[in-house]
């Protein structure tokens, strides 16, 4: 399968070539040229299959001709060496959860899945032997599920970019601690400056050439299709509760990896209805579907930080996915907007009424679910996150500071040494700091 730029100005690339640069020479981001079409029975048999089979056959559709079926296998089942439960919140309303990984963030499925293939890629010759070096610039969780899903593979090494001050205590000591393969670049300013930093190393020739860079952002194939697995699990766990027949999907979305996923995943057949798009008050893609006109502008910080985005990548990739008609856009997806308010107060309420504790994110897919659910559909909303990765926000929602336990992997990151690499949000200080690890 081969790769085309959503800008079309460079040339298809094979799938290694796709992981291994991230990003396409002419700032496009990598599209597979076709969305392979799973058949019919495919669907009827996956409610009676186990989630590493769906995600096989997925994987299979996707990547199927360019790595060997038994790599691919173990690939997978690697990456999914935890589950995604559809746990029901009300009686039409189920939750996804995806957090039940290392990190316990859905990036998990995402970065896992890409260490893996990259370390496959590794065992050729594309690199030639170089150490790979993989940027991420993170809003929140992806650094923590790409420092965990790279820490210790052979032949990379990991520099997370984070915006000082703007990521939790929890989520920052997920990637300050780990040390080995990993560094965390400490940048005085936001995570668009962070996401901006990253891309202008992928287009600066002179470290293109002393470095192999690639990027573990959400823009890379490898990180944001593999997401479409626990979509296809979501489904079939819902056709078991006969819950599946009008489906609607929401996914609280920031860079829109995750949303993007989702649509490749309906693109191959699987039967969903329709699709919300729950934002913060970051909510560009919301104005889009409203005016056909595509705004970007600096992020707002707010509860659900993750999704504190204003130029979201990957919204190049949907306009792609549908040729740039608005109309066909909206005619799938619909946008949902919710403030720092109204978080709290869907943590605590359904909290209350359903005994389900929201994290941010998940709490404004499931406002977004609640409010915009028809006569007649069922919903399906990603848990992104586990709560206890924002222990403030839930303890201000319920008010009581010991609200949620926290996991035991977590504690134990909590327990380790931050290190970290302080930089301001320029160019010319990052392309000196990694000239000076360039050949260390
Ligand atoms: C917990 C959480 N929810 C939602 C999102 C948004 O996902 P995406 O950027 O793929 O839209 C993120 C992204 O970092 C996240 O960490």
């Amino acid at each position: 399968m081969k790769y085309y730029s959503t800008e079309g100005r460079s040339p298809a690339v094979s799938l290694r070539e796709a992981v291994l640069t991230g990003l396409a020479p002419d700032r496009g981001l990598y599209m597979p040229e076709r969305i392979p079409r799973l058949p019919e029975a495919f669907f009827r048999e996956m409610p009676a299959m186990s989630f590493t089979e769906v995600a096989a056959r997925v994987a299979e559709a996707f990547f199927g001709e360019d790595v060997p079926a038994e790599d691919l296998h173990r690939i997978v089942s690697d990456t999914l060496s935890f589950d995604c439960p559809a746990v029901p919140v009300t009686d039409r309303i189920a939750s996804l959860e995806l957090f039940h990984g290392p990190t316990l963030a859905f990036k998990d499925v995402g970065a896992r899945f890409m260490a893996r293939l990259l370390a496959w890629s590794l065992g050729g010759t594309l690199s030639g032997g170089k150490t790979v070096d993989v940027l991420v610039a993170t809003s929140g969780d992806t650094g923590s599920a790409v420092a965990n899903g790279f820490l210790g593979v052979e032949g990379c090494r990991v520099f997370v970019l984070y915006p000082k001050g703007r990521v939790t205590p929890v989520q920052e000591c997920q990637f300050t601690t780990l040390g080995q393969n990993i560094t965390a670049l400490e940048i005085d300013g936001s995570f668009d400056d962070c996401q901006a930093l990253v891309k202008a190393a992928f287009l600066d020739a002179d470290l293109r050439g002393r470095m192999c860079l690639t990027s573990a952002n959400s823009i890379n194939v490898a990180r944001f299709l593999p997401q479409a697995f626990y979509y296809f699990w979501g489904y079939a766990q819902m056709a078991r509760r006969g819950m599946a027949d009008r489906l609607v999907v929401c996914v609280p979305s920031g860079n829109f990896g995750n949303l993007c996923a989702a649509l490749f995943a309906a693109r191959t057949g699987l039967p969903v209805h329709r699709f919300i798009a729950a934002n913060n008050r970051n909510d560009v893609f919301l104005e889009y579907l409203r005016t056909g006109i595509y705004t970007p502008r600096q992020s707002v910080t707010t509860l659900a930080n993750a999704m504190d985005v204003g130029a979201p990548s990957n919204f190049a990739r949907i306009l792609d996915l549908y040729g740039g008609d608005w109309e066909r856009i909206r005619a799938d997806i619909s946008g949902f907007r919710t403030d720092d308010p109204e978080i709290l107060s869907t943590i605590r309420d359904c909290l209350s009424a359903h005994g389900y504790l929201l994290d941010p994110h998940g709490a404004c897919a499931f406002r977004a679910l609640s409010a915009g659910l028809q006569e007649g559909e069922t919903g399906l909303f990603c848990e992104t996150a586990h709560p206890a990765k924002f222990p403030d926000t839930v303890a201000r929602a319920l008010g009581r500071a010991d609200a949620v336990p926290v996991p035991e992997r977590l504690q134990a990151f909590m327990a380790g040494r931050k290190q970290s690499v302080p930089l301001p949000a320029q160019f010319d200080a990052f392309k000196a700091y990694l000239l000076s690890r360039a050949g260390a």
